[in-house]
């Protein structure tokens, strides 16, 4: 657990809420009134089940949303509303995103040191040409790649090898903070923890904090400082890493947790996976609560599900 006594956090969102209106009467309520804080150098963990609005908090940090309401404050700074072109860039490079799917985010015809030199040259971050090949070379001996993999193309790589290149391409920026959704989703369980890991280490070295988005809950323990856990669009939850596995409050993290299976073969034999239905649970989920709202009927919508609604 880090130790923040002292700090100012380099995130904090207040109060977000994030509607998206697709028809004159009806509005996806994705995220509603969630408050969190990132400290320097921590990893805040973002979980709960698709759909719970995950990616549309990440997505209103970087301010691809404009926020229904709320205050989103980064680097003592609030960005929610307009923001002058100079911290438009100061926020390009201290906020950077690691994808989920390396192949789709990296650009195939590109080799790996325009990938990562892409970055530097926007916004001027060397002197001379041997000043930006240096801080590629030292960037990818950082993830683990070897000098000749600079000349190589995307496709040359195995997944675990991409996603390596998709943490250079953030890391080579030194931002203040890292949002990475799903970035270890797509690759094999037994690559995910070497990428954790190596996530892990290069945090150790330069202090950057991580929002790290997922559903799976047995790497975010291992990652991350602090939990929230989220539930559609509600931050039920928020707490370190050690009181929401030790003493999960809300009955939606029991259950989260107790889908986990156990390594332990004796331990997995007697765990009882709980249910929760939010319907059933009894708790207040009141008043511009429902996820897709038709007057006071409830829908539950996927992406499939409102790509087919748009059409009508
Ligand atoms: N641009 C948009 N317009 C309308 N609705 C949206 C938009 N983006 C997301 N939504 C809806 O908001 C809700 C939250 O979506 P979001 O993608 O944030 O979930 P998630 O937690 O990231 O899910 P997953 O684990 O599947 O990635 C979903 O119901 C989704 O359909
Ligand atoms: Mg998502």
């Amino acid at each position: 657990m880090k130790n923040h006594e002292n700090a100012s956090p380099v995130l904090e969102v207040q109060g977000l809420k994030q509607y998206f209106r697709v028809s004159r009467t009806y509005t996806v309520k994705a995220v509603e009134d969630v408050s969190f804080k990132i400290y320097p150098g921590e990893t805040y963990g973002l979980v709960g089940e698709s759909g719970s609005g995950k990616s549309t908090i990440g997505r209103s940090v970087i301010r691809l949303y404009e926020p229904t309401d709320g205050k989103i404050t980064f680097a003592g700074k609030d960005i929610s509303g307009k923001i002058s072109k100079a911290d438009n860039k100061t926020l390009r490079t201290q906020m950077q995103m690691i994808f989920q799917d390396p192949m789709a985010s990296l650009n195939p015809r590109k080799k790996v040191e325009d990938i990562l030199g892409e970055g530097l040259d926007i916004h001027h971050m060397y002197a001379n040409r041997a000043e930006r090949k240096a801080k590629i070379q030292a960037i990818l001996a950082k993830v683990g790649l070897a000098p000749e993999h600079a000349a190589r193309y995307p496709h040359q790589f195995s997944g675990g090898q991409r996603q390596r290149v998709g943490i250079a391409r953030a890391m080579i920026m030194n931002p203040k903070l890292i949002i990475a959704d799903e970035c270890i989703s797509a690759l094999d369980v037994s690559i995910q923890a070497q990428v954790v890991n190596l996530m892990k280490d290069i945090q150790e070295e330069t202090g950057s904090a991580y929002l790290f988005i997922a559903h799976d809950l047995s790497m975010v323990k291992y990652i991350s400082d602090r939990i929230g856990v989220l539930h559609l669009g509600h931050l039920l939850e928020t707490g370190t890493t050690e009181e929401i596995f030790s003493n999960p409050i809300h009955p939606y993290t029991r259950s989260l947790l107790s889908a986990i299976p156990s390594p332990n073969p004796i331990v997995e034999k007697t765990r009882i996976s709980e249910n929760y239905d939010y319907r059933t649970s009894g708790l207040d989920y009141t008043k511009g609560t429902d996820h897709l709202i038709s007057g006071s009927h409830y829908v539950k919508c996927t992406d499939e599900e409102l790509e087919r609604f748009l059409k009508h």
